[in-house]
């Protein structure tokens, strides 16, 4: 009998020939990396910052929306994400910016970069190339500069590093050396475990890949401070395993979405949810997951949690990433696609080039 898939290299390869598991399985390596390169760029101590700006689209965005969740209990100030060409009214002087762009050629967040120097804000550009940096070079912002070669999904802890380190620098997080450390080595232990050599009988990853194949993929985090790593899974979904998914959060989905679940499984129950669980997710929050599952959600064809591992809050993120990377690509390769291409944004961005 042919060997399943995702137990056999040689076809795993085959619909990978750019190797984007590799990648995922690198990505404790790439957050270290990230953060050090933020701890090297050239950087003014600054007259202070009143407000944090994260500009950034797809996967140079998603750095920002993780950074917002761990500042929400750690920094003194807010962390706002921008993902349009315009940045909001009030920032100014005191706004530190972080400009995020894989390529360096993303029209709205060179838009809103632009727009952002004008308004005198304190500026750093995190790109791999492109006119971003081209921008950042003559404009005298501090460049951190990310190596190139990765779809920019692949390369988050190369753009979300860095923004630990200047933040740290500037006194607006405590110190991340611990926290990186932790969730690198986690990434890298937790990539022996759940990687191709595991085989999938006893490969959690491999498992929900294979239960999410020829389903809708529904992701919930049970706290908002899982959301971002919620939104994520979905992302990664959408563009390795090239399948449409959803994304929502505990508490806010009780409020609207639930009752969506009413008529959900008709006329096929091909929903498949599935729960980011933590081990800080508040008690009150759990209790609505189980009361939601009791209420609502056995109308889903399959029902998943998946549990954080580590003990920092940016190894638990981190770790759940991980785990929904490696879901994605698996998924790619049940499918029989290779899960680099993103042949639609490309066309996107193309046509829009095109058209001036
Ligand atoms: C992810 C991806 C997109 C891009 C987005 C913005 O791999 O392809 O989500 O990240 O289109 O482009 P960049 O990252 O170059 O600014």
């Amino acid at each position: 009998m042919a060997r399943a898939v995702l137990d056999d290299p040689e076809r795993m390869k085959a619909l990978d020939p750019r190797g984007v598991l590799d990648l995922v399985l690198r990505s404790g390596e790439t957050l270290r990396e990230g953060y050090r390169l933020g701890q090297e760029v050239d950087l003014d101590p600054g007259p202070g910052a009143d407000h944090v700006l994260v500009l950034g689209m797809g996967g140079s965005g998603i750095g920002g929306d993780l950074l917002r969740s761990l500042a929400y209990e750690l920094a003194p100030i807010p962390v706002t994400v921008v993902k349009e060409y315009a940045p909001p009214r009030w920032v100014g002087a005191r706004t530190l910016v972080f400009a995020c762009s894989y390529s360096g050629n993303t029209e709205e967040t060179i838009a809103a970069y632009d727009a952002c120097g004008r308004a005198r804000a304190l500026r750093v550009a995190i790109t791999s190339g492109g006119e971003l940096a081209r921008r950042a070079e003559a404009d005298g912002v501090p460049l951190v500069r990310i190596p190139p070669g990765f779809p920019p999904r692949a390369a988050l802890g190369y753009l979300f590093g860095p923004m630990l380190a200047v933040l740290e620098r500037w006194g607006i997080l405590p110190s991340q050396r611990a926290e990186v450390e932790e969730a690198a080595s986690v990434m890298e232990e937790l990539a022996r475990e759940w990687g191709p050599d595991r085989p999938e009988a006893g490969n959690p990853t491999k498992q929900l890949a294979r239960s999410l194949a020829g389903r809708f993929p529904v992701v919930y985090a049970c706290s908002p401070f899982t959301a971002a790593v919620a939104q994520r899974w979905k992302t990664q979904l959408n563009e390795n395993g090239k399948v449409y998914a959803v994304w929502n959060v505990f508490p806010e989905l009780n409020h609207n979405e639930t009752v969506g679940w009413t008529l959900a499984g008709q006329p096929d129950g091909l929903l498949h949810v599935v729960v980011l669980r933590d081990a800080a997710d508040p008690p009150r929050l759990v209790q609505r997951l189980r009361i939601t599952r009791d209420v609502a959600l056995q109308k889903a064809a399959g029902y998943h949690e998946v549990m954080s591992r580590g003990r920092g809050g940016l190894s638990r993120l981190f770790s759940l990433i991980l785990f929904g990377d490696l879901v994605s690509v698996y998924l790619a390769y049940l499918n029989g696609v290779d899960p680099y291409p993103v042949a639609v944004i490309d066309e996107v961005k193309e046509r829009l080039e095109r058209e001036g």
